[in-house]
């Protein structure tokens, strides 16, 4: 048997395969709600067969969004949209995750706000956050929690990768900080501290870090193997890049010896991926991580698992029989 469609089991939610479809930012939301595109593109990839399907980078503030065509959780108003997507990924076979995200200076919006005033090559140049602002994007963290558990979601991820606020704390090429908030984790960890106090205990927290930054002066996974140690989440969804523009040598599989010297170093399950796209490297990436993110192939053909595994296939007459 492939090991692709082998369950998973994390806490008690057990996945019916190693797929995950990967966290894509869609640009289709207005002021941040759900509308009927992302109803049917996520409902689409459940039926498709991932076993676990992560919303997109969704803002917990305004000015935390990539573009201001993103999906949003900062505001209770956002909730019965993303209750309906997570419900109709749940009634079409997968488990709901969602990312939720701040972009820091990242963020194409009218001010963007980083913890040191360092342009991203390309955009503006960001406001340093003083420490009352930082306490709010915390509590911004906090309060997305609370609406992704009252949305219906089991799943949380904490984007930390891809130089987004969380990373640029992380890092030393984005963080020049000489307060609490210096370079390193103590963000990241408040988050998870403000999180854990609301989140379920049976839900799942993960985490999405980058752990090669291309950069002679970046982090790499060998420091990313320490930091992650007293990092108090269920999972780690393993990433590389996005911190500064650089030229990245991409091929598949090309991610996957970092999501293994994670796991070797770190006591949890991890997820790898990218650049997959075809099950012979699929099967060779699940031998080094528990699970695997699709991205781009469930953009392009969001019934690739349905298609190669028949018993992932929705049978509209046995669903029809249970509702009876
Ligand atoms: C259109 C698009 C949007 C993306 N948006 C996000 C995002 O919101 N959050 C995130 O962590 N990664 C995002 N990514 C990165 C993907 O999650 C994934 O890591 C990347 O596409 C590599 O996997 P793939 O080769 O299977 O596509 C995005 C990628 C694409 C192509």
């Amino acid at each position: 048997m492939s090991k692709i469609i082998e369950p998973f089991q994390i806490k008690n939610y057990v996945l019916k395969n190693r797929i995950m479809m990967a966290p894509m930012c869609m640009y289709q939301a207005q002021d941040g709600y759900a509308n009927d595109f992302h109803y049917v593109h996520y409902a689409t990839r459940a039926q498709g067969g991932a076993a676990l399907i992560v919303l997109e980078a969704t803002a917990v503030l305004p000015d935390g969004r990539i573009s201001v065509n993103d999906l949003g959780i900062w505001s209770d108003q956002h909730i019965e949209g993303l209750s309906k997507i997570a419900r109709l990924i749940k009634e079409n076979g997968a488990h709901a995750g969602i990312q939720i995200s701040h972009a820091g200076r990242k963020a194409r919006v009218e001010t963007s706000y980083a913890p040191s005033k360092l342009v991203f090559e390309g955009l503006k140049e960001p406001k340093e956050l003083t420490l009352e602002e930082i306490e709010d994007t915390i509590l911004a963290f906090k309060e997305a929690a609370v609406r992704a558990d009252k949305a219906g979601f089991d799943f949380l991820e904490i984007h930390g990768a891809h130089g987004y606020l969380i990373n640029q704390f992380i890092s030393p090429l984005t963080n020049k900080r000489t307060d609490k908030y210096k370079q390193g984790t103590t963000f990241l960890k408040e988050i998870i501290k403000a999180i854990k106090s609301v989140w379920p205990k049976e839900k799942v927290i993960q985490l999405r870090v980058s752990t090669n930054e291309y950069d002679p002066k970046g982090l790499t996974v060998k420091d990313y193997a320490e930091l992650l140690k007293d990092i108090d989440v269920d999972m780690i969804n393993v990433s590389t890049g996005g911190v500064v523009l650089r030229k990245v040598d991409a091929y598949p599989l090309y991610q996957i010896d970092d999501a293994k010297f994670i796991k070797d170093h770190i006591n949890k399950p991890v997820i790898g991926g990218g650049l997959l796209t075809n099950i012979a490297d699929i099967e060779k990436a699940l031998e080094s991580v528990d699970l695997v993110y699709l991205g781009r192939l469930l953009l392009r053909d969001p019934f690739f698992i349905a298609r190669k595994f028949e018993d992932f296939l929705i049978k509209p007459y046995e669903r029809a029989k249970q509702k009876r």
